[in-house]
């Protein structure tokens, strides 16, 4: 089964431009209480190496764009992104690496928790036996 997992959100555009919005009842599937962006990303630098004991995340490119690498622990798999009209789904227990930013990149992302350290895992051979262990 794939590890990406796209929410398609609906374009609220007229004759003005687009516009997209996103509310926990309609497009994002838990309770939002953190946001933020990556920006200005310099060139040829790599973000992420990590995974999250309990948070989800929803991150969507709204300008520009960047490579997201999955990893469950048992298989990898890597997706462009670079549409402001797809999240892409990213459950707990996942870990994750952003490569390839374009200069102009804004990666958005809303988080189920607050900011906690101790949510995350930093190493990559420990996340791999703690997915194994639950497994
Ligand atoms: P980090 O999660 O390591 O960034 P990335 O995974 O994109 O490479 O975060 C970078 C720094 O920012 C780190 O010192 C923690 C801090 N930070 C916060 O204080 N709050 C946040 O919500 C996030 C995501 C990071």
């Amino acid at each position: 089964m794939s590890l990406i997992k796209w929410i398609e959100f609906q374009i609220l555009g007229d004759e003005r431009g687009s516009l997209v919005a996103l509310e926990r009842e309609r497009n994002v599937p838990f309770d939002i209480r953190r946001v933020y962006y990556i920006y200005k990303t310099e060139q040829g630098v790599s973000r992420g190496y990590h995974a999250h004991r309990n948070l989800r995340q929803v991150a969507m490119c709204v300008a520009g764009s960047c490579k997201m690498v999955l990893d469950d622990g048992f298989q990898r798999e890597e997706v462009v992104m670079d549409c402001p009209t797809r999240g892409l789904l990213i459950e707990s227990m996942m870990w994750r690496e952003m490569h390839d930013f374009s200069e102009d990149c804004v990666l958005l992302v809303l988080a189920s928790e607050p900011y906690l350290e101790s949510d995350y895992i930093r190493d990559y051979q420990k996340f791999v036996a703690e997915c194994r262990h639950e497994g």
